[in-house]
């Protein structure tokens, strides 16, 4: 059993989740390292160390979330945290995907967010505690321009994140609590694999993070849980306001993207993967 009790971490064979199981694993927790890739699970699970251990889990599969939750406690002790972090990337106009895809990024953004959370909470509602961490984007705040199936798939994640924590907020259950991260693009192999394509431009309009630093901010919030973080926090005010005056973002499109396209260029020069 760990100092710290049971974490599990969704799709953290590579990328942030990569970063936040490790993070975990340094703030005493044993840590279950899951991902849809076994393999790469194993792996960051023995670089956790300690009582951390890995296994497969799709997040589309609400069951096996719910058992890998019951797997967690048996074998930590109990379940203190989860962190909802799979998710894929789609790109391009919205009308370029095929149903197939569209469903596949509504499953793992979306409904794996919600299977997560609920597979969590049926553990930590008896107990009377518990941290959920839902790592969504800025795209869950304002539209991404490229990344319109994303965008849609993060801000049913965000509602659904927000709405949980005010439905156990109005439950009464204050021991519980459910944070939302939305970070600006992150230098992970997500980001690796869309250096070349300019529908993945708006990831670079802002600040490019580094995943430890990401992660750093996942795990404080388990200290000061809140319902929406945002990384930086400038960007907060500058995508609402956007968002609230969808048709003057719309007219801006055109300049934001080149420069977005501009900056992505420039990282690929300095940067090899
Ligand atoms: N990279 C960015 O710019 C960025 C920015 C903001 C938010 N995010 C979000 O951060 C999270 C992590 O992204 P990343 O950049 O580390 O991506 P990544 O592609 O590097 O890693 C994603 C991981 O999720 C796993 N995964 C994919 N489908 C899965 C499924 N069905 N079930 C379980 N695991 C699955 C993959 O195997 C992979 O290990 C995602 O939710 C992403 O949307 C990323």
């Amino acid at each position: 059993m760990s100092a710290r009790g049971g974490a599990l971490v969704t799709g953290a064979g590579r990328g942030l989740g990569r970063e936040i199981a490790l993070a975990l694993a340094a703030r005493g927790h044993a840590v279950h390292v899951t991902d849809v890739d076994g393999e790469a699970a194993a792996a960051v699970a023995a670089q956790c160390g300690g009582a951390s251990f890995a296994s497969i889990l799709d997040v589309r599969d609400g069951e096996a979330c719910r058992a890998a939750a019951r797997d967690t406690a048996a074998r930590a002790g109990g379940l203190d945290v989860w962190v909802n972090n799979a998710g894929i990337l789609p790109t391009g106009y919205g009308w370029e995907q095929d149903e197939a895809h569209r469903r596949l990024a509504f499953e793992i953004n979306a409904l794996g967010t919600i299977n997560g959370t609920l597979a969590a909470l049926e553990l930590m509602r008896p107990r009377g505690t518990g941290q959920v961490v839902n790592i969504v984007s800025l795209a869950g705040l304002a539209a991404a321009p490229g990344q319109t199936l994303y965008s849609a798939t993060k801000h049913a994640a965000i509602a659904f994140s927000i709405g949980t924590q005010a439905d156990l907020h109005r439950s009464g259950e204050r021991g519980i609590h459910v944070s939302a991260l939305c970070p600006d693009g992150i230098w992970t192999p997500m980001l690796h694999e869309k250096v070349d394509d300019p529908e993945a431009a708006a990831s670079w309009t802002g600040v490019l993070l580094q995943p430890a630093d990401v992660a750093r901010r996942a795990v404080q919030l388990l200290d000061r849980p809140k319902p929406v973080a945002v990384m930086p926090r400038w960007r907060s005010p500058v995508l609402r306001f956007y968002d609230a005056v969808p048709g003057l973002g719309i007219r801006l499109l055109p300049l934001v993207m080149a420069d977005a396209r501009r900056r992505q260029r420039r990282w690929k020069a300095r940067n090899t993967v």
